[in-house]
């Protein structure tokens, strides 16, 4: 795949990693096996599969060597790699706020590590660079939709994501694959800590909704994330059942 110039990748991997614990004790989630690689393999894979080389991986203090030993500058994927720390798990928003500098006002498709799923972002990746000003998500109709941020829909677009409702008014999964327009940055810095104190994702996406510029795709391959023991397994049965398209 021909690199797509003016656009960035990030991959963040921050975060407690708690409801893994104790696998977590001594290591970062994202460096726990899925199938035959480590997790951060899969979205690392993902980005330069649909032609993006330019990758910032953001996450804690305490792995950010084992990180950059086990991905080193990106050349054997081929492509290269920007490392970020985020002092404190404050949430997904606050550690794509790391990414400003690097995106350059450049616009961005930022993966959440613990994803992992069947279909290449490809032709997302076509759809978004076709008017970069608007952001889109990817969307996966599942059936434990209150885990996840849960999309509502109005014909073509989406009116409102509530995040982990405890009755989800559909089923419709937000997946951790976002598009963003260089000013998603401007979004982030107007942002109040929720309930669990994070700056949140869906805070993120509900102000694009606000202003008409968020567009959205469906996955046809399984998706699934992999921060609970459960999940995790699950992730690891899908990788087995049928190999990723990167
Ligand atoms: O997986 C998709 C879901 O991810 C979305 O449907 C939700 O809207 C979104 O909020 C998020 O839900 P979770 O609460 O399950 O996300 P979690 O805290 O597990 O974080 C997911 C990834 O984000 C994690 O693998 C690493 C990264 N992260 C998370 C936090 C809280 C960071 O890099 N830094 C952080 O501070």
């Amino acid at each position: 795949m021909p690199a797509t110039p003016g656009l960035v990748g990030v991959i963040l991997a921050g975060g407690s990693g708690s409801r893994l614990y104790p696998c977590t004790k001594v290591t970062n989630k994202h460096l726990l096996p899925i199938g035959d690689m480590p997790m951060i393999f899969y979205p690392l894979k993902k980005l330069v599969g649909a032609g993006i080389t330019d990758i910032l991986i953001v996450t804690g203090t305490e792995h950010m060597g084992d990180f950059i030993s086990l991905l080193g500058s990106g050349k054997d994927f081929g492509c290269r790699l920007t490392y970020r720390v985020q002092d404190d798990a404050g949430g997904i928003a606050q550690a794509l706020a790391l990414a400003e500098r690097f995106a350059n006002g450049q616009p961005m498709c930022v993966i959440l590590g613990d994803n992992i799923f069947e279909d290449s972002i490809k032709d997302t990746i076509g759809i978004f660079m076709k008017d970069p000003s608007a952001a889109h998500i990817i969307l996966k109709e599942v059936p434990d939709a209150e885990r996840f941020g849960v999309a509502i829909i109005n014909g073509n677009r989406i009116t409102k994501i509530i995040e982990k409702p405890d009755e989800p008014p559909t089923q419709l999964a937000v997946t951790g694959i976002y598009c963003y327009p260089g000013d998603v940055f401007d979004i982030i810095k107007g942002l109040k800590p929720s309930a669990r104190n994070e700056l949140e994702i869906t805070d993120v996406n509900n102000e694009y909704i606000g202003a008409g510029r968020l567009g959205y795709s469906m996955f046809d391959g399984y998706w699934s994330d992999a921060g609970t023991f459960s999940s995790l397994a699950k992730a690891n049965e899908l990788v087995r059942s049928a190999t990723p398209n990167f």
